[in-house]
């Protein structure tokens, strides 16, 4: 039977059924009709298959799959091949495992560092974000297993993340936390995009009509499925109508329960239901069209993960070039992480690896051949000074010739479900760097982290190589990195501030429950450093390597119709040893009358050069690389006039520059002017700029949400924190608490997997508890909380006992 002929064979019931989930992970099966049900799973950095009943957030099991690094790692590899070979090796195991959409890749613009989860993100440039996950959308496609782009739209804290409403400017929107989806929906078309938890402009992103079907449908021709981040739904009629097509996972009968009644009432018509009906039957169809692989070649699987770590490591320090080391010289490895490496984040995402190398493991099996001597430097269990381990390790490290440090973040700092609240390492990493590097001018750190952190022990220290989250191959990576058997290229694809309130997006960051103003409106990352001229610990782009480039030869020629700029240039490896560098170019306007970023990231190309060589490089810019978006017109805009060319290895460092004269389709369209009306965008380099509330709302120009107005004191988007100040609620949560020690199994309040689920029940909307519970907690249950709560206590007896 085709969809036509299956759209007729069902029944009302079914239909509704199809569209929410049948359990954690799959939609609902209707064998009678041949309809099977499919199997979604995490991601993104490997494929984390639980079972059906799973619990989503990385508490239990799942089965054993390659962990690649994590996206803000392979971010700094810069290389769209090396994400179509991940995605294609994800999509491998997918398909082994009879998986037929992974979850992800997470492509969230970076706003704050402190989001809690931007180690699933790949940067703070949309640019190179949408390179990146269209090759990594591809990639997977290819193979036959969908994509699931998320978390779509503006989701950039963990903080509130159900309740809250990201307030965006049109033009930050389009230019910054749109742009990166747009590309990947437009070129790679992924089989599904996944609506986030969080509010978008005043309304929930999964019923949000503009985002769900004028954006993504009707504008970028999105052809595939919608489905809802996990426990997402507000309103599932709202949803359906708006252009959410699945539920995950299974409402348990809740959602059923008031589509149905919103069919016998109007308030959904047959044909809304119909249309997600069919696009979900679209996806179960080219699902099931795929062959099943026998057998995946992991050990290929693990070496493209150790290859990827060695691509992003980033050398961001080198006096006296320490690095690399050679094997002649004694060293002595300080730090857990050499035993117990930090290698991916905590929540959804976690990975259950194959396999796992450790720096330890790969020295005493002889991987390098060298005189090593190891301190733990730190405890795993907590973030305080252990001053045993600390003098242990000044010891050992004093009789080595180098000491190398492996620290970073331990896990409680980062993770889904909550955000970090500084950019230092914990207290035991900065004191043991600092004293091991009194005891050994020689220090070299290896950084595991997967967001930017302050380095307050930088001068001290002679060497420092950041490896990010590098996976379940990243100690190979650091011991290929650290003897010099890979050259390191990777280059940061995130500012790192000075300190925190450099950050400008920082003034209005996960501070109210029900709204965070984007004040800065497209003023982030290098943007706003750029535009604030402040220096920074180490600009987005930036990388070291074993060897030196030369950029030379800049040429910039117009061709064709439509207008094309072709950008040529010349680089040279100088130094004495092979490597590769990523040449970046980026597009700068300084006489527009809209306020704009200095400079933006429009290209890059990586490439491997021999000692000597030199190879030219070639960037082609279409109109959207010198556009902004107008919202006069609702469209993108290239303003005519001169623009800035700029190419080199960072963003703050540009050796070839030129200008050239852009001519515009559009020419009689009006570039807005806030020069008069909002300056402060214009004034960013003023220490004394402050972006306003009335500046933003100029910017903004729509009504601010409204607090809950409702005739009740606590509603469906009431979470069990608001329900605290009952006794009831005191009564479940203090349940709850008992019930989630023994599920996570956690020692102490500081385990990350203790405070992620914690949070997420305390701020979880009541809402989304039968999802989220699995089933476990019933509808009836949670509407009789309500009830009582409010202090309709019949009722509530009612519906415990006779619902
Ligand atoms: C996360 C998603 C994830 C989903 C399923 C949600 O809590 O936000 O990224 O894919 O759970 O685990």
């Amino acid at each position: 039977m085709n969809i036509d002929q299956l759209m007729d064979s069902l029944t009302r019931d079914e239909k509704i059924a199809l569209v929410s989930g049948a359990d954690q992970w799959h939609t609902k099966g209707l064998p009678h009709l041949n309809i099977p049900a499919i199997m979604v799973a995490d991601g993104p950095h490997g494929l984390r298959k639980q079972d059906a009943q799973g619990d989503r957030l990385g508490i239990g099991d799942s089965k054993a799959a390659t962990c690649f690094p994590a996206a803000a790692t392979s971010a700094n590899a810069w290389d769209p091949d090396l994400q179509y070979a991940m995605g294609q090796a994800i999509g491998e195991e997918a398909l082994q495992e009879g998986v037929a959409v992974v979850l992800g890749p997470g492509v969230n613009n970076k706003r704050s560092p402190l989001c809690g989860r931007n180690f699933e993100y790949f940067s703070e440039d949309p640019w190179l974000t949408g390179e990146l996950a269209t090759a990594w959308i591809k990639g997977i496609q290819a193979v036959g297993v969908g994509a699931c782009i998320k978390h779509f739209a503006a989701n950039n804290q963990e903080r509130w993340r159900m309740l809250n409403d990201s307030l965006v400017d049109e033009r930050a929107l389009r230019e910054i936390y749109l742009a990166a989806f747009e590309k990947a929906v437009r070129e790679a078309q992924p089989w599904t995009v996944m609506p986030a938890y969080n509010k978008l402009n005043g309304m929930y992103c999964c019923e949000n009509p503009e985002l769900l079907d004028s954006i993504l449908r009707k504008e970028w021709g999105f052809t595939g499925a919608t489905i809802s981040d996990w426990g997402a739904v507000n309103d599932p009629t709202l949803s359906i109508k708006a252009g959410l097509d699945l539920e995950m996972p299974a409402s348990w009968g809740t959602s059923a329960a008031q589509v149905r009644q919103d069919l016998s009432s109007g308030r959904l018509t047959e044909e809304e239901l119909d249309r997600s009906v069919k696009r979900v039957l679209e996806l179960v169809m080219r699902s099931k069209a795929q062959k099943q692989k026998s057998n995946c070649d992991l050990e290929a699987h693990h070496a493209l993960a150790r290859r990827i770590a060695s691509e992003s490591a980033v050398l961001l320090k080198n006096e006296d070039n320490i690095l690399p080391l050679a094997q002649t010289q004694s060293i002595c490895v300080v730090g857990q992480f050499a035993e117990h490496p930090r290698y991916q984040g905590t929540g959804s995402s976690l990975i259950h690896p194959t396999r796992l190398d450790t720096v330890l493991g790969l020295l005493e099996s002889g991987e390098v051949e060298v005189d090593y001597t190891y301190a733990k430097g730190y405890e795993l269990e907590h973030d305080g000074i252990n001053e045993v381990l600390i003098s242990e390790a000044c010891e050992a490290a004093a009789k080595a010739d180098v000491a190398v440090i492996f620290a970073g973040l331990t896990p409680r700092f980062e993770s889904e479900g909550y955000d970090r609240t500084h950019l230092d390492l914990p207290p035991s990493h900065q004191e043991l760097i600092s004293r091991v590097a009194q005891a050994n001018p020689n220090v070299v750190v290896v950084l595991s982290a997967g967001a930017p952190v302050t380095m307050s022990w930088l001068d001290k220290v002679k060497g420092v190589l950041h490896t990010y989250l590098g996976g379940q191959g990243g100690a190979g990576a650091s011991l290929d990195l650290l003897y010099g058997k890979i050259n390191p290229s990777g280059k940061l694809a995130e500012s790192y501030p000075l300190k925190l309130d450099d950050c400008l997006a920082m003034e209005h960051f996960a501070e109210d429950r029900n709204y965070t103003e984007y004040r800065e409106s497209i003023f982030v990352g290098y943007r706003y450093y750029d535009a604030a001229e402040k220096d920074v610990l180490f600009p987005f782009g930036f990388g070291l390597s074993y060897t030196e480039f030369a950029y030379e030869d800049l040429v910039l020629s117009k061709h064709g119709e439509p207008e094309t700029l072709h950008v040529q240039c010349t680089v040279r490896n100088i130094g004495s040893r092979a490597g590769a560098e990523v040449v970046q170019l980026y597009v700068g306007k300084s006489d527009s009358v809209l306020f704009r970023a200095v400079r933006e990231l429009k290209g890059f190309h990586k490439i491997h050069l021999e000692p000597g060589e030199s190879r030219k490089v070639e960037f082609v810019l279409g109109g959207r690389a010198f556009a902004y978006y107008n919202v006069e017109i609702g469209d993108w805009h290239v303003e005519p006039g001169e623009y800035q060319i700029s190419v080199g290895t960072s963003s703050r460092n540009l050796p070839l520059s030129g200008t050239v004269q852009i001519e515009s389709r559009l020419s009689e369209v009006k570039v807005p002017d806030y020069r008069a009306s909002i300056p402060a965008y214009y004034h960013l380099n003023d220490a004394n700029t402050r972006i306003s509330q009335a500046d933003f709302q100029t910017l903004y120009n729509r009504e601010y949400p409204q607090a809950y107005q409702g005739p009740e004191r606590f509603h469906n988007n009431s979470t069990l924190q608001d329900l605290g100040v009952t006794l009831l609620g005191r009564l479940v949560l203090a349940f709850a608490k008992r019930y989630l020690w023994k599920m996570t199994g956690a020692k102490d309040e500081n385990d990350p997997l203790w405070i992620m689920s914690w949070t997420s029940t305390l701020e979880m909307p009541l809402r989304s508890i039968v999802p989220m519970s699995g089933g476990a907690i019933p509808a009836r249950f949670v509407r009789g909380l309500l009830s009582w709560v409010n202090g309709h206590r019949l009722k509530a007896l009612r519906m415990w006992i006779f619902s």
